[in-house]
């Protein structure tokens, strides 16, 4: 697969890659495209010859025009509308050509994964029921694989939801599923040999309510699961092998096992009975490297094989902790035995025996990058998570391999720095960052060929519905399968452009959740005499903002002796479309847009607004979700207000926050002093922080505060992050009258 494009170019392509400037209706861009002045009229029906194309494809090719309003018909003969031109000369390849002239549409095609790209490009080109522009088109991936990975463990979605979610992947091309059936939390496919894995390990007896770094920890108590049958999952496997996409099932070890360990924990070091986990994280309880574990494993993974036709089945490899391992006689054992002077040699010699087993049957393994550790198994391919160094040794060591670095391809990380955003895990992965991934980066020339593709993680522990799946997947695919296709992709703004105005009307059709967030404005703020102007940035040239139907270009918000909050529905739109409303809420006080002189500046991670950062009217909500608070992660925070004049106030506010999953502990101190001109403080006030809030009410005139806020020096032994500094957060020193 390898060598597909060299047989392709010079048969396929009629001139060398245009330059993209602007981005057409198709998604992915095609890497070739020329406009003609022809026009062909076809009234809302397209013929194809019926001998060409094989009737499961047909049959859903022509649910996907219905959808578009097109009526395909399959007819005998040569006088098509379509007319289909196989090339037999062709070596395996994805690549077609494409031509609309004024009397019909042409598709030179090598094989079925051709032709079937050749009509989703077809599908998108029509943005007319009843004609089509003249189009020259020579087009062909980039990549071989171009995958999605969903977690089916941590939540579960039923077939018919991923039925829908396969749709969309195939009409952007994707061409590999990767189904994450089994983790901690829940074991998905049924095993014939081992029944207790769907019977006690698809089922949860309580699930983690909010954020993993949340405490106190909340439950909710409620019985999850499910699993699918392997009927069911041969039935997705044909659904989406009519699609173009081949499914490869995870079943993951040594690691992430608490499920299956849950139905037979004999299988574990311990062999302690242990539940299937509520929460989330990484877990000591993983699968004993002894005989009988692996050849539990293999029987899996022989029923697993005769359900997934994909030669190629992921076996885990992530996240083992070799805890238990160290201390199990039956692994010191196994080490003593095959002469292993580590775990991570154990480990190697768990996945080499796996490797052993699956080879035999005709199968490769892929697995996530640690799988290098301790050396890699002599046949695999490895999936590159934790960045993409472990890609490029492995491609070093001519292993192929799939590059999901999470800072590019993890998708359950925050798509926005909006406060209204869902629940995420942290991270953050903003469509024009996805766009800008290139797989191929730091790779020398004589190690691309290893890579095969990339792929889109989604981990669902804060994905609880397929919707939520929807809004963290879209518009973040649609990018995803720019850079997976097309080497020389149009500019950002070009792409936000058509996606807005081409494809995200056809994901709202289909009744897809998707985010807008990539238009949200960037506020930059600016002190004025009275109060303080926000700016907003555009992130392209084609949106504009506006607020109660009014464009606007920035937002003052004046400074007012009483404490007051103002809320600002800006709506960003592209043409007529408003495509996102966003809401803002600002809070005006006596300080607002005054200078804060810091001693101890904020940590970079956590700073916003610099000197204006605790006087920008923006008061962080709770709970914290990386943003709007500014953090210090120091153990004494020392800043002092510059009111420029003297003024009169009665009441100085500031909020805290404690997050202890997050290492941030509420302050233990404070002390507030005063001056009028800078030199001499006064003591104003000092004390224990209590509460959330640090509040001073007393009537004084000055133009200097000195704020001191003094936290524990180390993180006490028995809490969350014992033995470091702990974080301070703070969010607005407000000054009201
Ligand atoms: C992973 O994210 N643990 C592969
Ligand atoms: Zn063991």
């Amino acid at each position: 697969m390898i060598f597909m494009k060299i047989a392709l170019i010079g048969l396929l392509f009629f001139v060398t890659t245009q330059l993209s400037a602007q981005h057409g209706v198709v998604f992915p861009q095609p890497v070739n495209l020329e406009e003609t002045s022809d026009k062909f009229v076809f009234n809302g029906l397209l013929t194809v010859d019926r001998q060409q194309v094989p009737a499961e494809l047909f049959s859903y090719l022509q649910e996907l025009f219905g959808r578009n309003f097109i009526h395909l018909e399959a007819v005998s003969g040569k006088d098509a509308s379509i007319r289909l031109q196989p090339i037999q000369t062709l070596v395996y390849t994805e690549g077609y050509q494409l031509n609309v002239t004024g009397s019909g549409i042409e598709i030179l095609y090598s094989n079925t994964e051709s032709l079937r790209n050749a009509f989703q490009t077809l599908n998108q080109l029509i943005q007319n029921p009843k004609e089509l522009s003249g189009v020259r088109i020579a087009d062909q991936p980039a990549f071989s694989y171009r995958g999605v990975h969903l977690d089916c463990s941590r939540h579960f979605f039923t077939i018919a939801e991923l039925k829908k979610f396969i749709d969309q992947m195939a009409k952007l091309k994707f061409n590999r599923f990767h189904w994450h059936l089994t983790d901690d939390q829940g074991w998905r496919i049924e095993i014939k040999k081992y029944p207790k894995l769907t019977e006690v390990g698809a089922w949860r007896d309580s699930t983690l309510i909010g954020h993993f770094s949340k405490q106190p920890v909340e439950w909710d108590r409620t019985r999850y699961g499910g699993f699918y049958t392997q009927q069911q999952a041969k039935e997705l496997v044909t659904y989406a092998g009519i699609r173009g996409i081949e499914i490869i099932p995870e079943i993951e070890m040594p690691g992430h096992a608490r499920a299956a360990l849950a139905a037979y924990p004999e299988l574990s070091c311990t062999e302690k009975p242990l539940p299937v986990a509520g929460t989330w994280g990484v877990f000591d309880d993983v699968f004993c490297s002894q005989e009988k574990t692996r050849s539990f494993l293999k029987d899996v993974l022989d029923e697993v094989i005769d359900i997934f036709p994909s030669s190629v089945i992921h076996i885990g490899g992530d996240e083992c902790p070799k805890v238990n391992w160290e201390k199990c006689p039956k692994c010191k054992g196994i080490m003593s035995e095959n002469h292993l002077s580590n775990t991570h040699e154990l480990q190697s010699f768990f996945i080499r025996d796996i490797e052993k087993h699956v080879n035999s049957k005709g199968g490769t393994i892929i697995g996530w990058d640690e799988i290098l550790e301790g050396g890699l198994a002599p046949n695999a391919q490895v999936m590159s998570w934790q960045g993409v160094e472990g890609g490029i040794a492995a491609a070093k060591q001519h292993h192929e391999v799939v590059m999901t670095p999470t800072s590019y391809c993890y998708f359950d990380y925050y798509q926005s720095g909006h406060p209204s955003e869902p629940l995420a895990i942290g991270g953050y992965l903003p469509l024009e960052k996805v766009y800008q991934f290139d797989p191929l980066k730091g790779l020398e020339d004589e190690y691309k060929r290893y890579i095969l593709g990339a792929q889109a993680n989604l981990w669902t522990e804060y994905l609880p519905t397929i919707q939520s799946v929807e809004y963290s997947a879209f518009p973040r695919l649609v990018a995803m399968a720019e850079v997976l296709w097309n080497r020389s992709q149009a500019a950002y703004p070009d792409f936000v452009e058509a996606l807005s105005n081409y494809y995200l009307p056809g994901l709202r059709n289909d009744g897809v959740r998707f985010s807008t967030s990539f238009l949200d404005p960037k506020l930059e703020i600016q002190a004025s005499t009275s109060g303080v102007g926000y700016q907003l940035i555009k992130p392209v040239n084609e949106v504009t903002f506006s607020v109660n139907n009014e464009i606007v270009t920035e937002i003052n918000i004046p400074r007012t002796e009483q404490v007051q909050e103002t809320r600002y529905l800006i709506h960003s739109n592209i043409g007529d479309q408003e495509l996102r409303i966003c809401d803002y809420t600002f809070t005006s006080h006596l300080a607002l847009g005054k200078k804060v002189q810091f001693d101890t500046p904020p940590h970079e991670k956590y700073n916003h607004n610099g000197n204006l950062g605790l006087t920008d009217g923006v008061v962080g909500k709770k709970p914290w979700k990386g943003n709007e608070w500014l953090g210090f992660n120091n153990d004494t925070i020392r800043f002092t207000l510059d009111l420029e004049t003297l003024t009169t106030f009665g009441s100085i506010r500031i909020e805290t926050l404690n997050d202890p999953g997050s290492w941030i502990y509420r302050p233990e101190r404070y002390e507030i002093t005063y001056s009028t001109n800078g030199k001499k403080f006064k003591k104003a006030a000092k004390g224990k922080v209590s509460g959330d809030f640090i509040t001073l009410r007393k009537k004084m005139k000055a133009r200097y505060i000195r704020v001191s806020i003094y936290n524990k020096e180390v993180i006490p032994a028995g809490q969350t992050g014992a033995g470091f500094t702990p974080w301070t957060f703070i969010n607005e020193i407000i000054l009201s009258k």
